[in-house]
Order: structure tokens, then C-alpha cells, then sequence
């Protein structure tokens, strides 16, 4: 049977398989259980780790405003990232530590079924797409063709890191195109009604 996020949530707590936790607490994404679009991370930082949400740090503020160019608020998506713990001094997480948390994120997007998925940043780029690199992937949409025999193909559309545009101001500009793309993508993929939908309006 499915597990519920919250359910999720608990087992997450009880879990040792990253020795990351050790000195970190885990987080687990956060959103819209029936998002249409979820968002991947690389891993908690200090704020995060701290309020145990994610992307509440700098680089979370950046997202905000991401999101609110596009019409978007965060509880209208989900937002997650590839490894559930803080690695010490925000170093690069390893491939290890990516791999060890991998089955939480399929956990979550198997929850999520999200149509489209937003790499934010090369380690969740290189889970989904590993033969492409940002500078070429970013602000398009890559479709995936799906795994098994009933499961729906999947949307890749990879963006940049919005911390790395704290750190280099050019590509501010980049992320704000690469959201108003997005946007564009969501707005003429729009989901047919559902006759839950037309009944209920
Ligand atoms: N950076 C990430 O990749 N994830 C967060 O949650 C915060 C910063």
C-alpha cells in the first residue's frame, strides 16, 4: 500500500542508513500532495537543517521569489532535494550520501506522481539526465519515457541552483527566463478536467 508523506515523514526519523545523520536532522520535502510540478534540491543547509524544512535559507528565499514571478506559491508545489540531511559545512554531497537517500525522493515523487520535475542544480540534474550537463539541459523541457508499462512519462525540465546565482550575479537573470519557460511549458500542457473537476465547479 502507498505510504502517506506523513508516514514518510516518521520512518525518515527512525532511519540510519546516511551516517549524515549522525550530526544533522533529517528533512523531508514539503508541498502540495497532488503538485503537478515538484522541485529537487541538492541537500538541507544550515537554516534548513535548523526549521527542518527545506529550502527556508537564502537560496529558499530566492526560490520564493522564483515561484512568485511565475504565479506560483510554494504550497501549490512540492519541493524536495536528493539528499535528506545537512552535510557538514556545506560541502558537496557525495555520491554515497546521494545514493544511500535516493529511495526517500523516489519515495516521495512515487507519493507526488508530479507531471514535470525541476532539477535545481547539477545533483539532481545528474540523477534524472546523467549524460547532459546545465549549461546545455537548462530551461527545456526532457522528456522521460516511463519506467514501467502503466506509469506516465515524466517531464525533466532542469533549472539552475539558485544559490548559484547568490554567488554569481549573471545567472539571476538566467533562473527568472528559465521560471518564465517553465511557466510557458505548464501553461500549454494544462491537465484536462477531470469530472471531479467540472462537477465540482
Ligand atoms: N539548497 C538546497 O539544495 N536545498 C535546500 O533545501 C536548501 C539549499
Amino acid at each position: 500500500m502507498q505510504l502517506t508523506l506523513t508516514e514518510l515523514q516518521e520512518q525518515l526519523q527512525q532511519w540510519n542508513g546516511c551516517a549524515l545523520a549522525e550530526h544533522a536532522n533529517p528533512v523531508l520535502g514539503e508541498g502540495d500532495p497532488h503538485a503537478r510540478v515538484m522541485f529537487i534540491g541538492e541537500a538541507p543547509g544550515k537554516k534548513e537543517d535548523e526549521l527542518k524544512r527545506p529550502f527556508v535559507g537564502p537560496a529558499g528565499k530566492l526560490l520564493d521569489e522564483l515561484l512568485q514571478s511565475i504565479g506560483l506559491k510554494r504550497n501549490e508545489v512540492y519541493i524536495s532535494n536528493v539528499v535528506k540531511y545537512r552535510p557538514p559545512d556545506n560541502r558537496d554531497p557525495t555520491d554515497e550520501e546521494k545514493q544511500q537517500c535516493m529511495p526517500w525522493l523516489q519515495l516521495e515523487i512515487a507519493i507526488i506522481q508530479p507531471e514535470i520535475i525541476v532539477p535545481l542544480g547539477r545533483h539532481a540534474l545528474g540523477h534524472f539526465l546523467p549524460r547532459l550537463g546545465m549549461t546545455a539541459a537548462h530551461g527545456k523541457p526532457h522528456v522521460l519515457a516511463p519506467q514501467q508499462d502503466d506509469a506516465k512519462s515524466i517531464t525533466i525540465f532542469p533549472i539552475y541552483h539558485p544559490a548559484a546565482a547568490l554567488h554569481n550575479g549573471n545567472l539571476r537573470q538566467t533562473l527568472f527566463d528559465d521560471f518564465a519557460a517553465l511557466k510557458q511549458f505548464l501553461d500549454s500542457h494544462s491537465p484536462l478536467p477531470t469530472p471531479d473537476s467540472q462537477s465540482s465547479s
